[in-house]
């Protein structure tokens, strides 16, 4: 197989050499180009075309003096540039082992899949490299709530977010992407249905330099999560609003009737939870069901699940006004938008979870750091 390593890097110069290196020893013997795709400030691009020329393969830097759609622009770019059909996507900063390369390879070799995806989460895999806890916590919820949004796309993949993987590029369109910041891979995805497989491997400490993740960065990616999932979501998000609408409308009828406001309250809920099911079933998930088993269990665990949302908000909202003195109407708002997530979440990922297929694993992997403790059904 010919192959282009596409690296993306911006101020990355100190970590140059010692990536073509270990490269170099790493695919010793193989077919390969290295296409450096630069939007650096500094001299890395200089210290790219420098190093060139003392490595046995061939190595090209493309120096963008826009940097359009950042790192994901970047690889793009990269694709474009290509001479080789398969397209491995990586780091500058040895986060992501070069020694790695060749498992990636030999699975892409036995021809059944279109992108071989490096995951950190996937068993024998690691995250260690993540700067800190906090960045490992951001890291683990945003994977969650990309795979509940992308339920069947992302099905065979454990890690949407990692930046290293090997790409058939005829399998994808790559004129259609519309990359935006860090996560090229998600959008690579998201777009298509793709023959997905992964190797593990050990997200490594940077060699040199510094991280350019930001909080923008993070900004955007939500953006982007968005745009490309107003679908389910917003359908989602559709019936929960119908179905609070309703709720108040079936109370106010009861209490009309003569009834106490506890009991409307209660009854209420309940239909609101049954018709809300219904709704999700026909119109949100539809295209979901016939794989994630019987309806009757995700009926169970759909109205369970919305039972214990109704039950357990109550308190944390009054936990919210009287303990921490937030106002009331702001508290309210505050759990119905999480409570909203969650439910979103909760749903996506385990009541029309895929059952008994590979992917089913992948799945339930993710669906358990959403629900620690949570067993799921074979
Ligand atoms: N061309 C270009 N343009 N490259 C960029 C840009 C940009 O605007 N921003 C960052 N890069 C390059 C960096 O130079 C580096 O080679 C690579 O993209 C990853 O950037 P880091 O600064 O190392 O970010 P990170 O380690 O936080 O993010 C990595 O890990 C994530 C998983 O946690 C990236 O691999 C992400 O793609 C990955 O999702
Ligand atoms: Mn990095």
């Amino acid at each position: 197989m010919d192959l282009s390593i596409i690296v993306p890097t911006f101020n990355e110069g100190p970590n140059v050499d010692e990536l073509l290196r270990r490269i170099g020893t790493a695919l010793d013997g193989r077919v390969f180009e290295v296409v450096f795709v630069d939007d650096s400030t500094d001299d890395t691009a200089a210290i790219i075309a420098a190093a060139a020329s003392r490595f046995p393969f061939p190595v090209r830097v493309l120096h963008r003096d826009v940097a359009t759609a950042g790192l994901g622009g970047a690889v793009v770019e990269g694709f474009r540039a290509a001479t080789s059909r398969w397209c491995l996507v990586m780091d500058g900063d040895l986060q992501h082992p070069p020694e790695d390369i060749p498992r990636m390879i030999e699975r892409a070799e036995r021809g059944d899949v279109d992108i071989v995806i490096a995951s950190r989460y996937a068993s024998g895999g690691t995250s260690g490299g993540l700067a800190d806890a906090t960045r490992t916590a951001v890291s683990r919820v945003s994977t969650s709530l990309t795979k509940a949004m992308f339920p069947r796309k992302l099905a065979g993949c454990t890690d949407p977010m990692t930046g290293f993987f090997l790409l058939d590029t005829d399998a994808v369109d790559v004129e259609a992407l519309r990359p935006r910041g860090f996560k090229i891979l998600l959008e690579v995805l998201a777009r298509r249905q793709l023959r997905v497989d992964e190797v593990p491997f050990d997200f490594a400490q940077r060699y040199a330099g510094r991280s350019k993740a930001t909080f923008t960065q993070g900004v955007r990616f939500l953006t982007q999560l968005a745009m490309l999932r107003f679908g389910r979501m917003s359908a989602f998000a559709l019936v929960g609003g119908f179905g609070a609408i309703a709720n108040l409308v079936i109370m106010w009828g009861l209490i009309r009737l003569g009834l106490d406001y506890v009991p409307a309250a209660v009854i209420a809920s309940a239909v609101t939870i049954v018709t809300n099911f219904f709704l999700l079933e026909y119109l949100v998930f539809a295209d979901m069901r016939s794989e994630s088993g019987r309806m009757r269990s995700r009926f169970l665990k759909s109205t369970t699940f919305n039972g214990l949302e109704a039950i357990i908000r109550i308190p944390v909202l009054s936990v919210l006004v009287e303990g921490a003195h937030v106002p009331a109407v702001l508290a309210a708002a505050l759990t119905l938008i999480a409570a909203f997530v969650v439910r979103f979440m909760f749903h996506a990922l385990i009541v029309y979870a895929p059952k008994r297929t590979r992917r089913a694993a992948a799945v339930a992997s993710t669906a358990a750091a959403v629900a620690p403790g949570r067993t799921l059904e074979p």
